[in-house]
């Protein structure tokens, strides 16, 4: 007997299309509650296309999203957060005016708890986010003050503060030293741990290996694997189109040194 899946989100035969461009094509996946799934790609293989879609900035020229059995294109974006999806953005866009403090708590005051929530719960919120993320330092400072590594934090915190059941991801280690990406991995393990599913879109190999329990491949729109991190890595279509021979050649050393 095979074990129910929980599943929070059904991607199914997803196609957007811009003008002759077929940013997405048949793209079908799904996504277990609680797990952390990894979706990488090269550049350009419709990764963020697919954030957009599943936080409902774009509606897919065809197929659909589906989380918790509500299709995502039935609402409109800003009402997502409060089916319980938040994303961060690969190109950040903080309010520059507002403090790093008050961009949170804007989340704070109007995500999916906003409602229930005093003007100083919200705060009290977002201090314990800017903490977490290790903001707390410029908590006081305009958000058009912070280098890129605090404007990914920042993203991540005004995510957050909207408590998604699912928060999407893209590209939030950028700009990242090693040890910022590690704290980085460590936070988003907590996350999860919280109960918060994750789509991680990262370039950082290593990384993703490292968070996702599964992974997705996209390339040129198209999915061209599904499975487990180290089913994927071996995946020879996935070698041809993303990882280039440097990363199958170790792949191959780090399975010879295991037999
Ligand atoms: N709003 C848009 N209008 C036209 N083309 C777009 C738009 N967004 C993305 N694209 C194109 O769709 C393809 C996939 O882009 P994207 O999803 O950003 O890729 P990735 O995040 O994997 O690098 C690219 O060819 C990109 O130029
Ligand atoms: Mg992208």
């Amino acid at each position: 007997m095979t074990e129910a899946r929980d599943v929070c989100l059904r991607v199914e035969n997803v196609g957007m299309r811009f003008g002759g461009l077929r940013a997405l094509d048949d793209v079908s996946f799904e996504v277990e509650r609680g797990t952390i799934l990894g979706l990488i790609g090269p550049n350009g293989s419709g990764k963020t296309t697919m954030m957009n879609v599943v936080s409902g900035v774009y509606k897919p020229t065809s197929g659909r999203a589906v989380f918790e059995g509500k299709r995502i294109a039935d609402f409109p974006t800003h009402e997502v957060c409060h089916l319980g999806i938040a994303r961060t953005f690969q190109v950040v866009k903080p309010f520059a005016s507002l403090t790093v403090r008050e961009n949170v708590a804007v989340g704070a005051m109007y995500g999916r708890f906003g409602a229930k929530r005093s003007g100083k719960d919200a705060f009290a919120r977002t201090d314990e986010l800017l903490e977490s993320v290790g903001l707390a330092r410029v908590a006081g400072r305009p958000a058009s003050d912070l280098t890129i590594p605090d404007r990914k934090r920042l993203e991540v915190a005004k995510a957050l503060a909207l408590d998604p059941e699912l928060l999407l991801l893209d590209e939030v280690m950028a700009g990242l030293n090693h040890t910022e990406v590690d704290e980085a991995l460590h936070l988003l393990r907590a996350v999860n741990e919280r109960g918060v599913t994750l789509i991680v879109v990262e370039h950082l190999m290593k990384a993703i290996m490292s968070i996702s329990k599964r992974v997705v491949v996209l390339a040129e729109g198209k999915k061209i694997a599904d499975g487990l991190p180290l089913e994927v890595t071996s995946s020879p279509a996935v070698i041809e189109a993303y990882l280039g021979s440097r990363f199958a050649k170790r792949q191959q050393q780090e399975r010879e040194r295991q037999t």
